[in-house]
């Protein structure tokens, strides 16, 4: 039988004892006590000690019970403060009265007349406070009567102690008789060892290879993290660079500049969190005010009515990242713009297992000379194909600010035809007050239900949910197919 140097140690220094606690041959090992109970485990499944595990419960005062500890528990100090009567107003007096007088009553120490406290005789200490009074003797008690009513009272705070005991069995006795060798194990050999020949009577470390090593789960990125990286990477690689910008956005930025009218269903509460907040309009706003209300200086005829300032001053949790599209666009109205990013929006939504009301969106423009609807459906074809989707579709949509409007879907074995997103051309009504004078092919995807059937998942909340097991098995790889 090979043990190892530990389980030796802790059998010579179980040997004379025969049985020991693991504290107390944590101590004369110069070992910690976890490492010894470790070795005693190791030692019990080759038979030669028995590991005993003792939970013991003790109750230790919290700091309102340490408060008293001197003086007794508070009904008994108030008890204590007067004679055979009082009145009621006098008492109240009492630092203690509030908790007190309550008990006093309860215990039925105590009867109110004419507002005057009358001590009724039966005041003998019951059994929590007999319990109390031992524990201020001892500093801990176990459990037992009037313990129970303490701890209800929040006076004491049940400790759980876990103790073991390493006894020698026969065989161990045996094999501790027969001597054993406490040299240390040599784990590593030097040259000058195998050259001298030493190594042949030196103890080596045995090591089972049939064992399977413990598991190790080194850091790594959250799977939806690595997904989206992946997809970002893969922008990059299509020459885009990336966008950002904040959660908070004016509903300016956020409707108005994509000619999102204002009285559009999308606006209301039922869709969007509105923030208290109001932030000023951009310079210029007047342009796509004059858009909204006659369609400024092209051949359409915009939304008409009145438009609100005060409206679109009014911050909200962006709904969309086109939010930033259009911003990024309007800081740089000249081609070429090629431009993504992938962000949080929020939405009011009832959460499902498909549906949450914060989601992540992958946003991209292509503004230049010349782009169309082919390439629109190219750069989006590319883009799936990149994630691993071979099978894509378009299928007409409608947003406010796109003409024509396309819904991508891509087909998913067992799933059929996934719908992911929106796309489009943005409107002259969009680009025109931000003198943007070529197309601008646009797309908003939603990327968690791509994360979601990547992953294997049936609950996109798996995706936000803190839970470590589930990021330690997803296997890093697994990206691209
Ligand atoms: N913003 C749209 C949405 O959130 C997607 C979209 C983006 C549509 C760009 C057209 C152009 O659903």
């Amino acid at each position: 039988m090979e043990l190892t140097l530990n389980e030796k140690r802790l059998l010579v220094t179980l040997g004379p004892m025969g049985s020991a606690d693991a504290a107390v041959l944590a101590e004369k090992m110069d070992a910690r006590r976890e490492a010894v109970v470790q070795y005693a485990i190791l030692a019990a499944d080759r038979g030669l000690v028995d590991v005993e595990k003792h939970v013991a419960r003790r109750y230790v005062p919290t700091e309102e019970g340490r408060a008293y500890m001197e003086k007794g528990l508070p009904e008994r100090q108030v008890l204590e403060s007067f004679e055979e009567s009082i009145p009621m107003r006098d008492l109240q007096s009492h630092p203690l009265a509030k908790i007190a007088i309550g008990w006093m009553r309860k215990k039925g120490w105590i009867a109110l007349r004419d507002g005057v406290v009358t001590k009724t005789g039966a005041t003998a200490p019951g059994p929590d406070e007999t319990a109390f009074a031992r524990l201020a003797e001892r500093g801990e008690i176990a459990d037992g009567e009037g313990v129970a009513d303490l701890v209800k009272r929040g006076l004491v705070a049940e400790e759980e102690t876990v103790a073991y005991t390493v006894s020698l069995t026969p065989r161990g006795r045996e094999l501790l008789s027969l001597g054993l060798d406490l040299r240390e194990e040599v784990g590593t050999l030097t040259r000058e060892q195998i050259l001298s020949g030493e190594w042949r009577s030196l103890p080596l470390r045995r090591y089972d290879v049939t064992k399977l090593p413990k598991r190790a789960y080194p850091g790594k990125l959250h799977p939806y993290q690595r997904i989206i990286d992946e997809m970002r990477r893969i922008l990059f690689d299509m020459g885009f660079e990336e966008m950002s910008g904040g959660i908070v956005q004016s509903s300016f930025w956020n409707f108005d500049a994509l000619f999102q009218p204002q009285d559009h269903p999308a606006r209301e509460m039922q869709d969007t969190f509105f923030l208290g907040e109001r932030w000023p309009l951009p310079a210029g706003y007047e342009r796509v005010r004059d858009m909204h209300e006659h369609g400024g200086g092209t051949s359409s005829t915009g939304w008409g009515g009145t438009w609100s300032a005060e409206k679109a001053m009014q911050c909200v949790l962006r709904t969309h990242t086109t939010s930033l599209s259009i911003q990024h666009l309007a800081a740089h109205p000249k081609p070429p713009v090629r431009a993504f990013c992938v962000g949080r929006v929020y939405r009011r939504e009832a959460i499902d297992p498909t549906h949450l009301a914060e989601f992540e969106q992958l946003e991209g423009i292509v503004m230049d000379e010349d782009v169309n609807l082919r390439h629109l459906l190219g750069f989006l074809k590319e883009f799936y194909a990149k994630m691993g989707f071979e099978k894509v579709r378009f299928r007409p949509g409608y947003f406010p600010y796109t003409e024509p409007s396309v819904e991508p879907e891509v087909y998913v074995d067992g799933l059929g035809w996934v719908e992911l997103g929106g796309s489009g051309i943005f409107r002259q009504e969009v680009t025109e007050p931000f003198g943007i004078e070529h197309p601008v092919l646009a797309w908003g995807l939603g990327i968690s239900r791509v994360a979601m059937l990547r992953l294997g998942l049936r609950d996109l909340r798996q995706l936000y949910r803190s839970d470590v097991d589930w990021v330690r098995e997803t296997p890093t790889y697994g990206g691209r197919r």
